[in-house]
């Protein structure tokens, strides 16, 4: 267990555009930041980060939190992971309870994905001990690195190691140290046969380890050093919890900066190659080992690079092969270059002859756009074929149909039309019959959006809240988290404010008026529940209600969530912004007491129909079983019903608000 004073200092050292800034490029815009937001695919930024206030915030998706909830969403992390990892890069001393660290009923808690993680960083520095210590490690796998010419410093920075040719020598030491056979076999380092039960996946192969964005081993790439052509010359980790191929580039994590500063990245085919072209100081490059491009694998260039240049070898089926996955290029927005090596060269061998300027130079010079590129090879191809000469232009007007800027769509019309010694118009019209076959195919390309990572307790726009569809007759779990967060932010901005129309009696807060019965509700949402009762316990304890800036670095995930989006979503009302920027704001009207009455008894009563809903199941239950006619329960039950139904029907004809059963 992390101390809490521990928390506190990485709450009050981490910096939330530094943080965010390890994945997302930034730009400065006023006081925020602006990128691409991590969380959905988008082609305009939306995603905002303001440092003086150590939150971000997406307009596109509605993700939004603090440091510690970033890395959560992000990376997947618990949250004592999160601060953890943030207390490492801040270098703040992790004050742990051992005790508690040791306990059994702490480990068995511990996620099985956590342990995953745990099991890949224990196999990537077993294989490097393996391939800088052991005898037939350095024989094998550190002479074979060293005579492709790769330096110590490349082979550290890129992780590389050794499997022994032995069956299972990182099973055997994975379970001494308490991972299973089962759990190794789930991280894709060990398979299992009938006979021979589990062994090592990788045997007698160098490695090179799939790195996650945030620097932790997700998978591994390990390749023969036989020449005979009996084994595959790779084998790779399978699709684990862990590593999603369709989402991962080799080489991002070492790359990510150069491609920030460089505003692109080389896109090669082979794990030597990225390496090799890293080494001689083109670091800004990327592999899709070996597999067609995905739009996420796209979406994630585009969160560090505009332009991807593809460097492929010289000979035919390369070309072929890269021309396919550069629509998924084009439909996310990025520019896209091409360079064609010469026959009997690939970025490996370029890299070794040539280094530095000289390899930028070369590159530089090399890159043609990939329109121009793809138009020459298939109209040279299709000769003076007519039949033929239509189809290429069919495939170029495709490419064109994924091109999003409308100037550069309309140059590559025009050159296309050139070029073909065809009207502009009948290239217009090939790409327009184009984009509306695509249209058809992705029936929405909004499809590939991914939500927001799921938070307990989202706040939808209030509009939503009213346009709800009525309860199924069902029980519906957890569907009551809307209209919990709407009175939360509610009892947050005028809470302190008297009841508007209090018949005889002293005047009475609304937060005295509402806390009591609040608190006895069920609620859906535990941070929205924690949340009122820190605003109940500050009201009795101090007379005010907790500062809106408070909430935002509240330590609750869900609490500082719907605080940073209140915030965000209306500065101006935020609750309590006077108080953190010493302004006036005109008071609340009496429209917010009204709406937070409102909301009040629309809350009371959906959780009393859904109480008496759960009743009503209960004694039908009760009643089915003939014993339990009897039973004094099923009097209690009737009764309780009957409570209920006139809390509603008092409710009801006091407000006029009526529920659908
Ligand atoms: P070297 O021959 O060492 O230069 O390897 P390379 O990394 O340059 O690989 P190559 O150009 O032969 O292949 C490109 C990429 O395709 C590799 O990095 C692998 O990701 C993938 N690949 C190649 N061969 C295989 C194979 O047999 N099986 C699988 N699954 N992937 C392969
Ligand atoms: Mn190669």
């Amino acid at each position: 267990m992390i101390s809490r004073s521990t928390i506190d200092r990485v709450f009050e050292t981490a910096r939330i555009e530094e943080v965010v800034g390890d994945y997302v490029v930034l730009k400065k815009r006023g006081g925020n930041m602006l990128g691409l937001c991590p969380f959905h695919n988008e082609k305009t930024p939306s995603f905002t980060v303001t440092p003086t206030k150590g939150i971000y915030k997406c307009f596109g998706c509605g993700a939004a939190g603090n440091a510690v909830g970033f890395l959560m969403a992000h990376d997947q992390l618990t949250y004592p992971e999160a601060i953890k990892q943030l207390a490492v890069r801040y270098q703040i001393e992790i004050e742990e309870d051992q005790r508690a660290h040791n306990d059994p009923a702490y480990q068995a808690e511990k996620s099985q994905r956590d342990r995953l993680w745990d099991l890949m960083a224990f196999a990537q520095q077993y294989y490097t001990r393996v391939l800088w210590d052991h005898p037939s490690g350095i024989a094998i796998g550190l002479s074979y690195f060293h005579e492709r010419g790769l330096s110590d410093a490349t082979i550290h920075r890129f992780g590389l190691g050794y499997s022994l040719e032995q069956s299972s020598p990182l099973l055997d030491l994975a379970t001494q140290s308490s991972f299973s056979p089962e759990e190794l076999e789930l991280a894709g380092l060990a398979l299992r046969s009938e006979n021979r039960g589990h062994y090592d996946r990788f045997r007698g192969r160098v490695l090179f380890p799939i790195y996650h964005l945030n620097g932790k081993v997700i998978g591994f790439g390990g390749r023969t050093l036989k020449t005979d052509r009996k084994e595959a010359k790779y084998i790779n980790s399978p699709e684990t919890p862990l590593y999603r191929k369709s989402e991962s580039l080799f080489g991002l994590h070492q790359a990510r900066k150069a491609m920030a500063a460089a505003g692109f990245v080389y896109l090669v085919e082979g794990y030597m190659d990225v390496i090799s072209i890293s080494q001689a100081g083109v670091e800004n490059v990327v592999a899709s080992s070996g597999t067609a491009l995905t739009r996420e694998q796209a979406a994630l260039i585009h969160r560090f690079a505009d332009e991807v240049t593809l460097i492929y070898d010289g000979d035919q089926a390369g070309i072929k092969a890269a021309l396919r996955g550069i629509d998924i290029l084009l439909e996310n927005d990025l520019k896209v270059r091409v360079i064609a090596l010469p026959e009997h060269e690939d970025p490996d061998t370029l890299a070794r002859r040539m280094q530095g300027e000289n390899l930028k130079e070369f590159l530089n010079s090399n890159a043609q756009d990939f329109m121009a590129f793809q138009q020459n090879l298939l109209l040279k191809e299709a000769g003076r074929d007519p039949l033929r000469i239509s189809s290429a232009l069919q495939v170029v007007a495709a490419s064109i149909a994924c091109v999003g800027d409308p100037i550069l769509r309309a140059m590559y019309i025009r050159h296309l039309a050139e070029d073909a010694g065809i009207p502009d118009a009948s290239v217009q019209e090939a790409v327009v019959q184009q984009f509306k076959l695509k249209a058809k195919r992705i029936p929405s390309s909004s499809a590939s959006i991914t939500p927001a990572p799921p938070l307990e307790a989202v706040t939808k726009p209030s509009d939503e809240i009213r346009d709800e569809p009525p309860p199924s007759p069902e029980i519906q779990p957890l569907n009551d988290i809307p209209q919990e967060t709407e009175i939360l932010r509610l009892l947050l901005l005028v809470g302190n404010q008297t009841m508007s129309n209090t018949t005889g009696g002293a005047p009475i807060s609304l937060i005295d008026y509402m806390g009591e019965t609040l608190l006895s509700l069920s609620w859906d949402s535990s941070s929205c529940r924690a949340l009122l009762e820190l605003c109940i316990a500050r009201w009795q304890m101090e007379g005010c209600l907790p500062a809106n800036h408070e909430l935002m670095n509240h330590t609750d995930q869900g609490i500082s969530t719907m605080a940073t989006r209140w915030y965000t979503d209306n500065p101006q009302i935020s609750p309590n912004w006077d108080q953190m920027h010493d302004i006036t704001v005109p008071p609340p009207t009496d429209n917010l007491t009204k709406e937070i009455e409102t909301t009040f008894d629309r809350l009371l009563l959906k959780k009393i129909l859904r109480h008496s809903r759960i009743k009503q199941i209960e004694l039908q239950t009760l009643q089915q079983n003939p014993a339990g006619l009897d039973n004094p329960s099923v009097l209690t039950a009737i009764r309780e019903i009957q409570e209920l139904k006139e809390a509603e029907r008092r409710i009801t004809a006091r407000t006029g608000i009526v529920i659908t059963h």
